[in-house]
């Protein structure tokens, strides 16, 4: 049952797409002042789920949060924002519902900071629309709320291979080479990404023909390696005279303007730019279009950057700074003065009054560009998603975002941004997985290894440990940070059965992804949606449920031989040591500390549940999906239901993709369903 509140007169931000009940009657659970603060007494029991791509745990009840998609590579834990706002919670306790906050500007979630049985939201305006939801536990509210916003984006099979990205791969040579190190150390490798050195000045849809002479050949030859190369797309469209994608822009006036009407100047990669207005339909369908650039060369990726939209510098601040600075010459710098120095010159990156200065031509009026500042990378990946359905009706293309709001997982996934190479930030890889596939971010990862900062060999392996379990698993790094593809290390032999055992996992992970896409459900789950009368499982704040069959607990410490895990109930342990070598013991309900040493993968099977693998293969391309080993915990009869299809084309509804198998406690199998071609063995 869901409820819909509305205070003011919302923005629309076309994030819901189904169906609620208009509500007239009082707002349940929270009591309001002046539509915009909104508060929630918790009780001592009670659990907030939710707030997607965030810092701090999985429960996010004891910190102060804002919806303010940033720009801001330091994830410390006393941040407030990432790049991503999705105003979705779920509180599970005394009460159990589920909330969502549909407002595009800044909004901020104090769950117990300043009382800590407390949560007050508050919005800047009383404009908003606020739908609460009714249901059986927060699983099923969960679902509920993704059914109101839409299906999740599903991106090509391919996509759920390894990635190897680095800002700075500057030419075609050296990607080959990267390619070449892979595949002589036998690593699985499906795509490169390109960073912003592939173009010509950082300008959008160009490609530096230096470099890259023959993109479109070069795309061609990687592909009969196995390899796709994504490029990279930003925000920002550099101001140059005779650059086609600055004209066409400035011709149909589809840049964002500022309140005289002259487009808004921000400083991003290539100096001076404007941004397309995102929220204004005819410009968004223009920039769009423009992907068939890189389309007709053979490119089927895309990952969508500095969508917040970051902002270096506004032109106008930066002319108030240079002129303030004037101030500071030949006086003596004493601590306040070097100071507020430092606050002058460090202001200039994403400050907030830039924000203010331009605005959108969207269908119900100009609206400042504020107001609405969540919305923009949404509406880029949008933009990207619509021209795809119309260019590529029946084909998948790969798109995830750094920028998003919940309705743009619809068009894309995202990838968590720049996070940096702290164990810590495993941890926090792992807590945002279930927060966003609540708000309907299914493809999603995080930069492995560590994008910020010198990675070690220790924390990368750690790192993939988990990655193997997640959509997107890319790893990607900084430019100037210590290079960290995984040849690199002196334990590449360890890193290729790491990483073969996902390709061994993909007839599982795919399967578990698309019904988690097609029925509106998590494919990441907290234990506690899973083992709700549990009161261990209910404050587990590091295993997860990966799909059906599977929880996984990984080490996310420097020099640990293994950690303590908690099962909620009897499960078997499986301990890969690539996909040859492989130990299993089954351990009874409760705490247990587990051994697992650098190089091991360990999860666990559930009772009565199987895990269908595939032998592995050098890419997606060359995994066998048809003769499935079935790993499985078979105490009566265990059973699976196996989705797969084509993973590229866009028919994702025929029975024909679904198969029912069965394996009894002699360990006979039984298959059925309209996909029932495939063959199964056990393992
Ligand atoms: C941003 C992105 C990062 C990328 C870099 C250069 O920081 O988040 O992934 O490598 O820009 O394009």
């Amino acid at each position: 049952m869901i409820k819909k509140i509305t205070y003011g007169a919302p923005f629309d931000t076309e994030a819901v797409t189904g169906a609620y009940e208009s509500w007239q009657g009082e707002l349940p659970y929270f009591s309001q002042e002046e539509g915009r603060k909104f508060s929630y007494r918790m009780a001592e029991e009670d659990i907030v789920f939710g707030l997607g791509e965030n810092v701090r745990g999985i429960n996010k009840r004891g910190w102060i949060y804002e919806s303010k998609c940033s720009d801001d590579p330091n994830h410390r834990e006393d941040k407030r924002s990432l790049y991503g706002a999705h105003n979705f919670l779920i509180v599970d306790g005394k009460e159990c519902f589920g909330v969502f906050f549909d407002y595009p500007g800044k909004l901020t979630f104090d769950i117990g900071y300043t009382d800590r049985n407390v949560m007050l939201i508050e919005a800047q305006t009383g404009d908003i629309d606020v739908y609460v939801i009714e249901g059986e536990g927060p699983e099923d509210i969960a679902k509920q709320f993704r059914g109101l916003v839409g299906r999740s984006y599903i991106p090509p099979k391919w996509a759920f291979g390894y990635g190897q990205s680095r800002w700075s791969y500057m030419n075609e040579d050296e990607i080959r080479e990267v390619v070449k190190k892979h595949r002589e150390a036998g690593i699985p490798l499906d795509s490169i990404y390109l960073d912003i050195d592939y173009m010509v000045k950082y300008k959008d849809f160009t490609v530096n023909e230096e470099t890259f002479p023959d993109l479109a050949g070069f795309a061609e030859e990687m592909k009969e390696q196995g390899i796709h190369l994504v490029p990279i797309i930003d925000a920002g469209v550099k101001i140059e005279e005779g650059y086609d994608i600055y004209e066409e822009g400035m011709a149909g006036g589809y840049f964002c303007k500022e309140e005289d009407g002259s487009e808004f100047v921000a400083g991003v990669w290539p100096g001076r730019v404007h941004f397309p207005d995102m929220l204004n339909a005819d410009a968004r369908k223009w920039f769009g279009g423009k992907y068939k650039v890189l389309l007709d060369q053979g490119i089927e990726g895309f990952w969508n950057d500095m969508n917040e939209p970051a902002i270096f510098y506004s032109e106008k601040h930066l002319q108030e700074v240079f002129e303030q600075l004037e101030e500071f010459r030949g006086i003596n710098l004493d601590n306040e003065a070097s100071a507020s120095l430092n606050r002058l010159v460090g202001g200039l990156s994403n400050n907030e009054e830039d924000y203010k200065l331009f605005y959108h031509e969207h269908k119900d009026g100009r609206v400042r560009h504020d107001k609405v500042h969540n919305l923009f990378g949404y509406n880029m990946t949008r933009a990207a998603g619509e021209a795809f359905e119309e260019l590529e009706p029946n084909k998948r293309i790969l798109m995830f975002s750094r920028s998003s709001y919940i309705g743009m997982h619809r068009y894309g996934g995202i990838w968590t941004g720049d996070n940096l190479s702290w164990w810590s930030h495993i941890l926090l890889n792992l807590h945002m997985m279930p927060s966003l596939n609540m708000c309907g971010f299914l493809y999603t990862g995080a930069d492995l290894g560590g994008f910020g900062a010198d990675t070690t060999e220790e924390l990368l392996m750690r790192w993939l440990e988990l990655g193997i379990f997640t959509p997107l698993m890319r790893n990607h790094s900084a430019w100037g940070t210590r290079r960290q593809e995984v040849y690199r290390f002196t334990q590449t032999g360890s890193f290729r059965k790491i990483i073969a055992l996902r390709y061994c996992l993909l007839p599982y992970l795919y399967s578990e992804y698309m019904k988690a896409a097609l029925r509106d459900e998590m494919m990441f789950r907290p234990l506690s949606f899973v083992y709700a009368g549990d009161r261990f499982a209910r404050r587990v704040e590091d295993q997860l449920m990966v799909g059906e069959s599977i929880m996984i607990a990984p080490v996310y410490e420097q020099n640990a031989k293994g950690r303590y895990v908690y099962l909620p109930e009897r499960m078997k342990l499986v301990r890969f040591r690539g996909p040859e070598d492989r130990k299993e013991e089954v351990l009874e309900k409760g705490h247990h500390y587990v051994h697992i040493a650098l190089d091991e993968v360990v999860f666990f099977i559930r009772p009565d549940h199987l895990v269908p693998m595939s032998k592995g293969g050098s890419c997606v391309e060359k995994v066998d999906f048809d003769h499935l080993g079935l790993l499985g915990f078979v105490e009566k009869e265990g059973s699976y239901e196996l989705y797969d299809d084509d993973g590229y084309s866009r028919d994702y509804e025929s029975p024909s993709h679904y198969t029912q198998i069965t394996v009894d406690a002699e360990g006979r199998i039984s298959s059925g369903g309209e996909g029932s071609r495939k063959e199964f063995y056990l393992i």
